[in-house]
């Protein structure tokens, strides 16, 4: 097998093939972890991973978030363990419909993720496909004017803001993300720990920018995410059965694309936790709700 890594035509991402993720030598892992640096978003098509491989190739980039009490993958889907399909009004289909507006994982967490590992088990006949935007080169094209507004400013992000403004009002301790921790409060210009890039460090559940009306805010940042997530910044991957995708969030948005909820989709999820010295929020304030409406 000779690993190759094909960059796409968007400014992120990279089709890996001739590896195996279940058993990664230390020469092929240093060339995928070099690739991920590069590309942000690597897909390898057609690896069919136990649960236990997803997580073992997630550990290669660092310690594993528990996004449920214990588990290391977890299914982000519409289909009921029992294999019935939810119901549009029951909270996981909120949350898989939050799903659908730009995003990084765990941004409303104290420690933000650095990676996550997606993999498709069952794909529904159309749509559900998986989009990411390139924040490094959404950054670099910004004018020089929004550069230097934009450079000293924070954002707070949260899951009860992003998913409150689509109508979910979930109950503390309901599921992951809805802690009672503080929220925290990020930069909106990142540096990327290991590559030195600059990136927009935006998506859905930034809000609240101190120093902006909330309205100020709102606007900003949806200019900024329109501006973003446009092409050559986008790629989005139609899934087959037993793909593989890594994506870096400390510089990626991501989105799930609609599909008809009347079919099953079923994917799994590994987060890879952030490594506190960059991913740490340095600074953060008790939940207002005040400041959420
Ligand atoms: C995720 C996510 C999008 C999708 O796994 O964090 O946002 O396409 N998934 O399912
Ligand atoms: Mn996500």
């Amino acid at each position: 097998m000779t690993l190759t890594i094909t960059p796409t035509e968007a400014t992120l991402g990279a089709i890996v093939t001739g590896v195996n993720l279940a058993n990664l030598d230390d020469a092929t892992w240093a060339d995928i972890e070099r690739a991920f640096h590069a590309h942000a978003v690597l897909i390898f098509p057609g690896q069919h991973l136990s649960e236990t491989a997803q997580i073992e190739f997630g550990r290669h980039f660092g310690a594993i978030e528990h996004l449920v009490a214990d588990r290391e993958i977890v299914p982000i889907s519409n289909q009921r363990p029992d294999g019935t399909l939810m119901n549009d009004d029951e909270s996981g289909m909120q949350l898989l419909r939050g799903n659908e507006g730009w995003h990084t994982d765990s941004s409303y967490m104290p420690l933000a993720a650095k990676a996550s590992v997606l993999s498709a088990r069952v794909v529904p006949s159309a749509g559900g496909q998986t989009e990411w935007a390139d924040m490094r080169a959404a950054y670099d094209a910004l004018d020089e004017v929004t550069k230097a507004r934009i450079a000293t400013l924070s954002a707070y992000h949260s899951l009860y803001y992003s998913q409150g403004r689509i109508g979910h009002k979930a109950e503390r301790g309901s599921s992951y993300g809805f802690h009672t921790h503080e929220t925290p409060l990020r930069p909106l210009v990142k540096v990327h720990p290991v590559t030195g890039r600059k990136s927009l460090f935006i998506g859905r559940h930034a809000y609240g920018i101190p120093g902006l009306t909330p309205e100020e805010s709102e606007r900003l940042l949806e200019s900024l995410v329109t501006f973003a997530c446009q092409a050559p910044r986008t790629y989005a991957h139609a899934w087959q059965p037993g793909d593989v995708v890594v994506w870096d969030n400390r510089c990626v948005l991501h989105r799930a694309r609609p599909f008809d909820h009347r079919e099953a989709r079923v994917m799994k999820h590994t987060r890879v936790a952030g490594e506190p010295a960059s991913e740490w929020a340095g600074q953060s304030v008790s939940l207002n709700e005040s400041a959420m409406a």
